[in-house]
């Protein structure tokens, strides 16, 4: 059992909460000047005021001390998010959206997603392990200790299952939590352009009941969307993912507003990703329903489209979460403090906000609130020791990462 003491920094973490932190609330940080944090056998503690933590400290053997000096000290960074499990780079595909085409076009003339499918079936399942292993490394470095990974370059029984296989090995592998989300949703497959219902009916029929007997997924997402798939039949796919015991999340409103924040409502799914195009009245019924948003700045940024409305989903009550999208399509970045940047600046959200947006309510949007996203006793010691003080060092240090080190669970991983 190892006991570490982290002295001498400015601590600051999300507020104590039953619920995830919304409207005034959203902003709502505890800080401490100097601070103290006691890690036993990789969970909290003890945390407060320096004088206050070593107060009784002869109590315990501590192994290690470390005086965090001109340092701030928060949660790691919950990525609620990602698409990160790909086998290739889609670095022609970024010269041509650059260059005005479409990236919905993209992927109706058979590229974008669907040429991610190509990679990934004809990647090993070693080789796709290798190439995500690399991809979440460079996320850890970030800060990034939870993270969601979606399955959906795969878009048949086999190749899915494949993909949740290596997205397992991940999580077994690296010293990161790792939620498992299954996308086969994500686009129609070109042998079904002319009759997608078919492929409806084979991912409620055939998939969703495959990947739940394997049991790896916790979450089912939908890529609901303009000529990929209507409302309708997100709704269907979806609710037999929840008849099969999985948890829906939806990708909503991202470029086009087709109606998909309200279906998040409807449905009361744990999140409603991207909403960049997402109605006033469906937000008014996501924040109702207590659904979480889980905001995509960087995708926005990438696909130069305007920012979700993340003031006015604030004004409406909506808990707001931060991800990074990380994909190779729409958005290629593995950083949190990168989105963290665009929150504050672009989104303008305060510092406070976005903290709280990328840590405890990102846990909430994966369910893992009680175990990760805020400093207190008895969570996990997952924490950043960022080179500054104050968290707003992450959008004052643009397009540098201020994340000196990482620990999850007490122990020094990046
Ligand atoms: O969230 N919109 C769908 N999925 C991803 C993009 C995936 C890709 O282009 O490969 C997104 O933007
Ligand atoms: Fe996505």
């Amino acid at each position: 059992m190892i006991t570490s003491l982290f002295r001498n920094a400015a601590i600051y973490t999300p507020a104590s909460s039953q619920t995830p932190l919304s409207g005034d609330n959203q902003g709502k940080v505890d800080s401490i000047a100097r601070g103290a944090l006691l890690c036993r056998n990789g969970l909290i503690e003890k945390i407060g005021e320096e004088h206050a933590v070593i107060k009784d400290l002869s109590l315990y053997d501590v192994d290690i001390e470390i005086d965090c000096e001109g340092c701030c000290l928060i949660p790691g960074f919950v990525d609620p998010h990602t698409h990160i499990c790909f086998a290739a780079r889609r670095e022609r595909e970024f010269s041509q959206r650059i260059a005005g085409t479409p990236y919905l076009d993209i992927l109706r003339a058979g590229g974008g997603i669907l040429s991610s499918v190509r990679a990934v079936k004809e990647a090993s399942e070693e080789e796709l392990f290798q190439t995500t292993l690399e991809n979440v490394l460079s996320a850890l470095s970030f800060g990034t200790t939870t993270i969601e990974i979606k399955s959906g370059y795969g878009l048949d029984t086999e190749t899915e299952l494949k993909m949740l296989r290596v997205i397992d090995r991940i999580r077994r592998e690296t010293p990161l939590d790792v939620a498992i989300t299954f996308m086969g949703a994500h686009a129609v497959p070109q042998k079904y352009k002319e009759n997608p219902d078919t492929f409806v009916s084979i991912l409620t029929d055939e998939m969703i009941p495959a990947v739940a007997k394997q049991g790896f997924a916790r979450f089912c997402d939908v890529f609901c969307e303009d000529g990929v798939f209507t409302l309708q039949q997100s709704r269907k796919i979806l609710q037999s993912a929840q008849k099969h015991g999985l948890k829906p999340r939806i990708h909503a409103d991202e470029v086009y507003d087709t109606g998909g924040a309200g279906l998040a409502a409807e449905l009361q799914t744990v999140s409603a990703e991207h909403l960049l195009a997402a109605s006033e009245r469906n937000l008014k019924a996501m924040a109702e329903a207590k659904v979480i948003a889980n905001l995509l700045p960087a995708t926005a940024y990438s696909l130069r489209k305007p920012y979700a409305p993340a003031r006015r989903m604030i004004e409406l009550n909506v808990p707001v979460a931060l991800a990074t999208d990380c994909n190779p399509g729409s958005c290629f970045t593995e950083s949190m403090p990168f989105v963290f940047g665009l929150a504050v600046m672009n989104m303008n959200m305060t510092v406070q906000e976005a903290l709280v947006a990328s840590t405890i309510n990102a846990a909430w949007a994966l369910e893992r609130q009680h175990s990760v996203g805020s400093l207190e006793v008895g969570k996990q010691a997952d924490f950043l020791l960022l080179d500054g003080d104050s968290p707003a060092i992450l959008a004052y240090h643009a397009g540098v990462s201020p994340v000196v080190s990482v620990y999850k669970k007490g122990v020094l991983v990046a």
